[in-house]
C-alpha cells in the first residue's frame, strides 16, 4: 500500500479504507502518537498551484513562504526547492531559513516587535528589515551605522482594509497592532524620515491583511491603495520602490465540499488593477506574495489515539492523547479541523473530541457527527500542517509530538518525539534537586 494513498484516502473521507487503516496503523506503531504527518507532494502541489497562478500574470514577481506556519527546516527546504523565498518573524525563523539553505539577502523579516539583538542579527546576515514603526526605524538606522553596513528596509503598512476573516487573525484593520497606518499621511511621513536617516536603503513596501482570507475584495482594495501610495511616493518624494508585497493570507477549505478563493482567482482579480496602476506609476515594481497556510496546511494531519470514550448525561466525549498543547487552533480561535476516525464505518453520532490537557477549553472538535471510536482507535485531524506543530507547547508536562514527512514511499522522521528529560533540560540542576 502506498503511504500517500492512505493519507489521501483519509483526507477524502475514506478513513475506513484498508489503505488508510494500514498506513495510519503503521505510522502510529512506528512513531507513536500524537504524531504530525506531512505529505511532501501536497506541499509541492500547493507551491506549484501558486506559481502557476501568478507567474504567467505578473512578469515581475517574487513568491515567499511565511515560515511561521511551519518552521521545520525539512519543510522549509521543500519550499525553497520550489523557488520560494523566506518571510520570517523572528531571529529563530531567520536561523531556520538559513539552515534550510536560504541566503540572508533573500529573507524578509517582518515583526511588529523586533529586539535590538534581532535587528543586529538580521543586519549581520543582510536580511531585509520590514519595519513596523518609527522607533524601530531609528534603531535600525543606529544599528546599521554602528555595524558599518546599510540596512535594506521596507515598511509594513496598515492599509485599513477589512478582508472579512476571524478577528484574531485580522491584521490589516486600523485597530490592529501591526504596521504604519497608510491614512492621515502617517506612512508618507515614515518614508520621508527613512530617506533622511543614515544607514538605510529604502527598498519597498509591504502589508498583510490577515489569515484564512477566502474572498478577493480585500486584496483588490489593498492593491489599489498600496499602488496609489507608491505613486505618491514617486511623485512627491522621488522614491522608486522596487517591490510591493501584498502579504499572505490565502485561505483553504476547512470543510468537506467547501470552495474558497483559489490562487488563480486572486491573481485574476489583481492583474487588471496591477496593470492599470503600474501604467499610471510609470514603472513596474516586483509583486511579492507570501502565504504560509496555503502552502502547508493541507499537507499535514495530526494523528492521535483514543484513550477512552465517556457518555455523560449531556454529551459523549472521545478522550484522545493530544490536546491544545499539540493543536492549539481550536482552543485559540475556535478553528474547526475535520476529524477522521480511522477504520470505522459505523453510523455517525454526535461526539466531542476532547484533548488530554487539564482545561475545560481543551476540546479539539465539538459536536461532530462521527463514527463512535473505541479506546485504542486512531483519529486524524486534517489540515494541521500550518500553525499546528508550530504552535505546540509542553503544557501539562507533555513532550512535543514527533513529525514525519511522507515522500513517495518513504516516511522520514523530520523531528523526533520530545522526551521527558527535555521537559527539564533548561532547569538548573540545583533548583530541581538533581
Ligand atoms: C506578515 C505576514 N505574512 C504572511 C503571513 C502568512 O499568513 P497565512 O499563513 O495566512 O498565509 C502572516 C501570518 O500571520 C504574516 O503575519
Amino acid at each position: 500500500v502506498s503511504l500517500r494513498e492512505g493519507l489521501l484516502r483519509a483526507r477524502a473521507g475514506e478513513a475506513d479504507h484498508p489503505a488508510a487503516v494500514a498506513v495510519f496503523s503503521l505510522l502510529a506503531k512506528e512513531h507513536g502518537t500524537p504524531l504530525y504527518v506531512y505529505d511532501a507532494e501536497t506541499i509541492r502541489e500547493q507551491a506549484r498551484a501558486l506559481t502557476a497562478a501568478f507567474v504567467p500574470r505578473f512578469p515581475r514577481l517574487k513568491l515567499r513562504y511565511a515560515l511561521k506556519a511551519n518552521t521545520n527546516v525539512h519543510i522549509v527546504r521543500l519550499l525553497l526547492a520550489e523557488g520560494l523565498s523566506p518571510e520570517v518573524v523572528s531571529e529563530g525563523e531567520i536561523r531556520a531559513a538559513l539552515l534550510a539553505g536560504a541566503r540572508g539577502a533573500d529573507v524578509l523579516f517582518t515583526s511588529s516587535s523586533k529586539s535590538p539583538s534581532e535587528i543586529d542579527f538580521a543586519l549581520r546576515h543582510d536580511v531585509l528589515l520590514n519595519v513596523d514603526n518609527l522607533d524601530e526605524l531609528a534603531q535600525a538606522s543606529a544599528a546599521a551605522t554602528r555595524l558599518g553596513t546599510t540596512a535594506r528596509v521596507s515598511f509594513r503598512i496598515n492599509p485599513g482594509v477589512d478582508p472579512d476573516t476571524l478577528h484574531q487573525i485580522n491584521t490589516g484593520i486600523a485597530e490592529s497592532k501591526f504596521g504604519v497606518h497608510l491614512d492621515g499621511g502617517i506612512a508618507r511621513a515614515a518614508y520621508e524620515t527613512a530617506t533622511r536617516l543614515p544607514g538605510l536603503s529604502v527598498t519597498g513596501i509591504h502589508c498583510h491583511l490577515g489569515s484564512q482570507i477566502t474572498e478577493t475584495a480585500g486584496y483588490e482594495e489593498t492593491a489599489r491603495k498600496m499602488l496609489a501610495f507608491v505613486r505618491e511616493l514617486k511623485e512627491e518624494l522621488g522614491l522608486r520602490l522596487s517591490f510591493v508585497d501584498l502579504g499572505g493570507g490565502l485561505g483553504i477549505p476547512f470543510r468537506d465540499g467547501e470552495s474558497v478563493m483559489s490562487p488563480e482567482r486572486l491573481a485574476d482579480a489583481l492583474k487588471p488593477i496591477w496593470e492599470e496602476e503600474v501604467a499610471r506609476l510609470g514603472y513596474e515594481p516586483e509583486l511579492w506574495i507570501e502565504p504560509g497556510r496555503f502552502l502547508v496546511a493541507q499537507s499535514g494531519l495530526m494523528v492521535a489515539r483514543v484513550n477512552s470514550v465517556k457518555t455523560t448525561p449531556v454529551k459523549t466525549f472521545v478522550n484522545v492523547d493530544a490536546g491544545f498543547n499539540t493543536l492549539l487552533r481550536p482552543a485559540m480561535y475556535g478553528a474547526e479541523h475535520r476529524v477522521r476516525v480511522v477504520g470505522k464505518s459505523t453510523p455517525p453520532m454526535v461526539l466531542d473530541v476532547a484533548g488530554d490537557v487539564c482545561e475545560t477549553g481543551d476540546i479539539l472538535a465539538a459536536d461532530r457527527s462521527l463514527p463512535r471510536p473505541e479506546a485504542g482507535d486512531l483519529v486524524a485531524f486534517l489540515d494541521a500542517g500550518a500553525y499546528g506543530f508550530a504552535m505546540a507547547s509542553e503544557y501539562n508536562a507533555r513532550p512535543l509530538p514527533a513529525e514525519v514527512l511522507v515522500d513517495g514511499d518513504t516516511a522520514r522522521v523530520i523531528r523526533r518525539r520530545g522526551t521527558f528529560e527535555e521537559l527539564h533540560r533548561s532547569e538548573p540542576a540545583g533548583a530541581t534537586g538533581r
